[in-house]
């Protein structure tokens, strides 16, 4: 009968010794000592016996039950322990490799002279106001003079939607939308997008504009060259020299287009300005009566002068830049230099 105790007793620590992980220890823990486990049935068997041999035999039971169970719980430690390296070895992270980078954008070269644009007539007491890209052949031409036939229809290539929208070519509409819903004095300028059916290394079918213009009782042509000689001294420093050649716009009369001293060869006669020493920046005028009558504004009482100029342009002019596409292609090397 020893025997047999001493033969349950080598099986379960020989189970134990084998369990390699924490179930199997359990199911163990089960086999030997659950409800109706081997040492369990043992226990219940004690009954059967004689008198005298019971106290031995349960002597002997309960020693190896708890040798069972000090086994048993001293083997789960050890797993355990196991397991929690285990765990840290899988989760350790190596702090000897490099970092991921994040690259940060920067502001386009076209965002950044605009800025500037708007800076300097902000500060000379200018509103900013916006305008629709899709535009009324009424607001892009007819209410700045340029009626249906017109041959100044030709100077801007037109993206037409239908018949009577188009995809405005220039920031001018702007002018007459301000005039309708307010009344002088006005001082504003509406920078935007603007598009032509146009594409070289100087054009692309979408380019930026910044009109401005100015209305009140006694706007002179003199108050155009002063706000214009300041503008454009902020922009490329105070020795340029400036040019007004006379010129035509429908929507102002007099008008001028607006030169200055070559900023890359200084005058002396380069490939961008064509030998000429001159680079053309910006169209002006005084806003034609025929403007006012549009927008119902008495032509005797106020005077007012506009201006245009494209973005494109000063940013080349400003930085040296001779292609145009580079604005609109997103390679990076190229937009880090700004
Ligand atoms: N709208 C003209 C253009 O796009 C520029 C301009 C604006 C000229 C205002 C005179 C007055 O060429």
């Amino acid at each position: 009968m020893h025997e047999e105790l001493l033969r349950l007793k080598e099986e379960a620590l020989k189970d134990i010794a084998e369990a390699e992980e924490l179930k199997s220890l359990q199911d163990i823990r089960v086999r030997y000592l659950g409800k109706k486990g081997l040492v369990t049935e043992k226990l219940k068997g004690i009954a059967g016996l004689s008198k005298q041999e019971r106290p031995e035999f349960g002597r002997v039971l309960n020693e190896i039950k708890a040798l069972i169970e000090s086994s048993i719980s001293r083997k789960e430690d050890i797993l355990k322990a196991a397991d929690k390296q285990r765990m840290l070895r899988s989760e350790a992270v190596d702090i000897s490799l490099p970092g991921y980078f994040t690259t940060i954008g920067r502001e386009h070269p076209i965002s950044k002279i605009l800025s500037e644009i708007t800076q300097v007539f902000t500060s000379l007491g200018f509103t900013v106001e916006e305008g629709p890209e899709v535009e009324s052949d009424y607001y892009n031409f007819e209410a700045l003079n340029i009626p249906k036939d017109h041959p100044a229809r030709d100077m801007q290539d037109t993206f037409y939607i239908s018949d009577d929208i188009l995809l405005r070519t220039h920031t001018s509409p702007v002018q007459v939308r301000v005039m309708e819903r307010q009344r002088p004095p006005l001082r504003v300028i509406a920078p935007g997008k603007v598009y032509r059916c146009d594409s070289d290394i100087t054009h692309t079918p979408m380019f930026h504009q910044v009109e401005g213009f100015m209305v009140d009782t006694d706007i002179r042509f003199s108050d155009l060259k002063g706000i214009l000689e300041l503008f454009i001294h902020a922009m490329f420093g105070p020795e340029t020299s400036i040019r007004f050649r006379p010129s035509f716009f429908p929507f102002t009369e007099p008008s001028a287009e607006i030169d200055i001293g070559c900023v890359l060869c200084f005058g002396a006669g380069c490939k961008v300005c064509k030998d000429t020493g001159w680079l053309e920046i910006l169209g002006a005028g005084m806003i034609n009566p025929r403007v006012f009558e549009m927008v119902h504004y008495d032509p005797e009482i106020y005077t007012g002068f506009a201006f245009g100029m494209g973005v494109e342009r000063i940013t080349m002019l400003k930085y040296g830049i001779d292609d145009i596409r580079l604005f609109f292609e997103n390679d990076i090397r190229f937009l880090e230099q700004f």
